[in-house]
């Protein structure tokens, strides 16, 4: 018998892209990033947060409290105001249930939710359908355990929901829907796209997984990421799937604290039906059992007190200031054969050059970037391996958020002046 020191999940895992970027990107100081998925430093929230640790720590009662552990799904106070947040910002008063705090689970990061969802839920050899493209640490997460990940096309307001009932249907027909276990939306500002699902894709495609369900022999769930949802900037909001009716039982929501106040707290929640969430708090009762109590009381008294709702605002107003800046910049450097869309939110833009000329991590735009201390992710990454298609090389993800104002200029100067460059021979 042959024998392995790791295991084989161990053994599949492969390198996630986001460490090579981030290891191009130390090797180089000059560099500018536009790949970085970083917030806004200067905007970090680091007076705000002295002050409610100041208070947290002020009295030995809540100091010893918030310096102990905590319990597994998370402090009561956080997991109360999450639900409570979340019930209000999709403004259905009538639905009580879907938001109930004995629903919610703090993460590590909703990182961390999207990664025990998934092994609560996959075998090897499973099938999650996903966003073609999608969130390209999901799809890590997908390869590591061995799950094969479908990709449905998108248009500009989401997935395209014909599209989803075409692959469920062929599943079907090829007796694989049993192996179908999610659809995963990353619903708002998508990541890379900058694409928002509208309300009624997700009610189509919510409708379409509970129709497929009895060949399929299990719930198929729909998994919300909602990362960058309260970085909206421009246009109405989105109420979530959380808001469908009779979703409350299929809807996997996950949310942070991370993008909208402070990433270093890695504080992230989920909303989970069963017997998901039992099991969930089992597996994360294996993982941590809890997140830090200290960070989960900081975000506590943050949202508690107006804070929060404050430091987002001044968050939305720098976003839509740097999203002006990429926008102002993309349209005097780049050559106006390569396609782009300035977001409502979030922090990307995701640039799509005419189809001959490639952009991933090996083709001559790529390396020229670099040698002009550029760098962006390459569209590929963000594409599943699929049976169905070629994987699309030719677009890329450029972010507004971590570089300064002077490099965001400057980045986009560089880069369009490779593009140009490598348009015209
Ligand atoms: C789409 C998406 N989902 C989830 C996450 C995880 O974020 P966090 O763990 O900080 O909540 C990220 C981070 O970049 C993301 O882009």
């Amino acid at each position: 018998m042959k024998t392995h020191l790791l295991s084989e999940l161990g053994r599949r895992t492969e390198a996630p892209p986001i460490s090579w970027l981030m290891a191009t990107a130390l090797a180089r100081p000059q560099l500018i990033s536009l790949a970085a998925g970083f917030t806004d430093n200067p905007s970090l929230p680091v007076e705000e947060a002295r002050g409610l640790l100041k208070g947290i720590l002020g009295s030995s009662q809540s100091g010893q409290a918030a310096l102990q552990y905590g319990t597994t799904a998370g402090d009561t106070a956080l997991r109360w105001l999450t639900a409570h947040r979340l019930h209000s910002l999709d403004d259905r008063p009538a639905a009580r249930r879907a938001y109930s705090p004995d629903r919610v689970i703090i993460t590590n990061g909703s990182q961390q939710m999207l990664y025990m969802i998934t092994e609560v839920l996959c075998d090897p050899g499973d099938i999650v359908l996903v966003e073609d493209p999608s969130y390209f640490v999901y799809l890590g997460i997908l390869q590591s355990h061995g799950v094969r990940a479908r990709g449905i096309r998108m248009e500009a307001d989401g997935l395209e929901v014909a599209r989803l009932e075409e692959v469920l249907s062929a599943l079907k027909k090829n007796r694989e829907l049993p192996r179908v276990k999610l659809l995963y939306l990353v619903s708002y500002y998508q990541n890379p796209t900058g694409r928002t699902t509208s309300y009624a894709k997700k009610a189509g495609a919510l409708k379409l997984l509970k129709q497929f369900e009895a060949a399929a022999g299990h719930p198929i769930y729909l998994l919300e990421d909602a990362a960058y949802r309260e970085l909206r900037f421009e246009g109405e909001a989105v109420p979530s799937a959380l808001a469908i009716r009779g979703s409350t039982d299929r809807v996997i929501y996950a949310g942070t604290y991370s993008k909208p106040f402070a990433t270093g707290t890695r504080v992230g929640f989920g909303l989970v039906p069963e017997p998901v969430f039992t099991t969930v708090l089992r597996i994360k009762g294996n993982h941590d059992f809890g997140s830090s109590n200290l960070l989960q009381q900081l975000l506590a008294r943050a949202l508690a007190s107006g804070i929060y709702e404050r430091h987002l605002a001044v968050l939305r107003r720098r976003y839509a200031h740097k999203a002006r800046l990429m926008q102002a910049a993309l349209q005097q450097h780049f050559p106006e054969q390569v396609e782009w869309r300035t977001p409502g939110g979030g922090l990307y833009f995701w640039a799509r050059l005419p189809r001959r000329l490639k952009s991933g991590s090996g083709s001559k735009v790529f390396k020229r970037a670099l040698a002009n201390n550029v760098l962006y992710v390459p569209g590929e990454f963000c594409y599943a391996d699929d049976p169905t298609r070629p994987k699309p090389n030719h677009e890329m993800r450029l972010s507004f958020g971590s570089a300064s104002e002077v490099n965001l200029h400057k980045g986009i100067a560089r880069l369009g002046a490779v593009l140009r460059d490598c348009l015209g021979k």
